[in-house]
């Protein structure tokens, strides 16, 4: 499997938890949103480790670039993090109004950020890094 592939099947995976998150919401179960919450958010925050401390380091060393677009998607990331910790925070206070009204932003924000990476980013990393393909997905997976 690609790089691009195993990212872009990882973010699905992401989109998927949070659509249980929303169901559980929508059927007025606390419980079972927190739970699933608590997935949506270890994913998204394992999938930005992934790209903030091997691929975009990775990236940076074989392209000798700093800045652009690496730095664009680590600012987001900041960004996407204080929307999560808004939306946990909603969720203990069992708040499902405060969650949608966060929630529609945060998911404008990363399905923006997902597409950049995944029609731009993900393909400069592939190229400058296909050489070390496979070594890098064994490491992704690690993670
Ligand atoms: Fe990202
Ligand atoms: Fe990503």
């Amino acid at each position: 499997m690609q790089i691009k592939e195993f990212m872009t099947q990882d973010h699905r995976e992401c989109d998927s938890h949070f659509a249980l998150v929303e169901e559980a919401l929508q059927e007025g179960d606390f419980k079972k949103a927190q739970e699933e919450f608590e997935k949506f958010i270890s994913h998204t925050l394992r999938h930005f480790a992934q790209e903030e401390e091997l691929l975009f380091v990775e990236f940076s060393n074989a392209t000798g670039m700093s800045g652009g677009p690496v730095e664009v998607m680590k600012y987001e990331h900041s960004q996407l993090r204080g929307l999560l910790e808004q939306l946990k925070g909603a969720l203990v206070s069992q708040n499902a109004q405060e969650f949608f009204g966060i929630s529609e932003g945060m998911m404008i924000l990363l399905q923006q950020h997902n597409m950049k990476e995944e029609q731009m980013l993900y393909n400069m990393i592939q190229m400058q890094l296909g050489g070390r393909n496979d070594e890098l997905v064994e490491k992704l997976k690690n993670f």
